[in-house]
């Protein structure tokens, strides 16, 4: 079974760790997760490509070809460089020992080089070489060159918009697949649209506010989305529940929104009518925290300043 590292950002490690394991997991069930501080190995049928594509806060990621015990390098190691013309060598020293790092990279590269005549390129390389340093493990790995993430374009802000990152791991948490349908009940902008369908997940939009819908199809209209986007309040989404798979949504805060009623009343009702079969990230103030009757939740909670903490609570 192929073995994957994910070297990631320590902004929001618990959130991006779980992003991991629900992505290799979504299409692989019984991939194997193991986590050393900010580096996650998989093992998983899903190709490193595949969640990197998805996944918000990976730094580095690759394939692992073994684990090494020294500093030692063979030409087995450098079997993947046959066809390949050039190469860069990296250090990632996740361990509590100094290294010179330019000059281990260095001389690997040159060692590397001499076994497989392949050149060194910094700037460009076909492959890229990884020696990852932990207490424990160290890895041998590679990467290839993987396509970007298309990031979509948003010609409509608002103050209270969510950033893309975290509306981006919400989807990502909940095991939305290619071609599932997610419903954002509070849409505004439709940072949720764009998100989902850039991965290739669809999306439904419900707000109640006319000219937020309209920001959020102009927003759509630009990267030439198709999500819909209706001006309902949310209890329309009962009537719509058959067309999609999972929730992701923001709830209102009382600041910058308008809303039908005080925030708290909202995330009552909201939560008293979520339907049971679906999947569900959903976002709020964590001061208006409720005892709600849902079960099999976990939480996380988001420090932004003094007086706004943020749950991000997933069933
Ligand atoms: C925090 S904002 C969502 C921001 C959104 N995630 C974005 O990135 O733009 C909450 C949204 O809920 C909408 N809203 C407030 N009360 C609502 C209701 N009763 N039904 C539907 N939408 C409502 C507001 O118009 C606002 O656009």
């Amino acid at each position: 079974m192929p073995e994957s590292f994910f070297v990631l950002s320590k902004d929001y490690l618990e959130l991006a760790v779980d992003e991991i394991t629900a992505i290799a997991k979504m299409y692989d069930r019984f991939s194997k997760i193991k986590v050393i501080s900010n580096l996650v190995i998989v093992q998983s049928k899903t190709s490193w490509t595949e969640i990197t594509k998805r996944a918000t806060f990976v730094k580095i990621s690759g394939q692992i070809l073994r684990k090494m015990s020294g500093l030692f390098l063979d030409e087995e190691h450098v079997g993947i460089l046959k066809n390949e013309k050039t190469f860069v060598c990296r250090v990632v020293n996740l361990s509590s020992n100094q290294f010179n790092i330019p000059e281990l990279e260095s001389s690997m590269g040159d060692m590397i080089s001499k076994f497989s005549h392949v050149k060194v390129n910094f700037e460009n390389p076909d492959i890229t070489v990884y020696l990852i340093f932990t207490n424990g493990e160290n890895f041998f790995g590679f990467s290839k060159r993987v396509k970007n993430q298309i990031r979509p374009k948003k010609v409509k802000k608002h103050p209270h918009e969510l950033d893309w990152k975290l509306t981006r791991v919400m989807i990502n948490l909940i095991g939305l697949k290619k071609g599932e349908t997610v419903c954002d009940p509070f849409c505004g902008t439709g940072t949720t649209l764009l998100e989902a369908e850039s991965m290739g997940i669809r999306a439904i939009g419900l707000d109640f506010d006319e000219k937020m819908c309209e920001m959020a199809k102009e927003n759509l209209k630009e990267n030439g989305y198709r999500s819909e986007v209706l001006n309902s309040e949310f209890p329309g989404l009962l009537k719509i529940s058959e067309k999609f798979d999972g929730i992701v949504t923001d709830l209102p805060y009382g600041v910058s929104s308008k809303t039908t009623e005080k925030p708290q009343e909202i995330l009552k009702k909201f939560f008293s009518i979520i339907p049971k079969r679906k999947k569900v990230a959903i976002m709020y103030k964590k001061e208006l925290d409720i005892n709600s009757k849902l079960t099999g939740l976990k939480k996380y909670h988001i420090y932004r300043h003094k007086s706004l903490t943020r749950t991000i609570l997933i069933k």
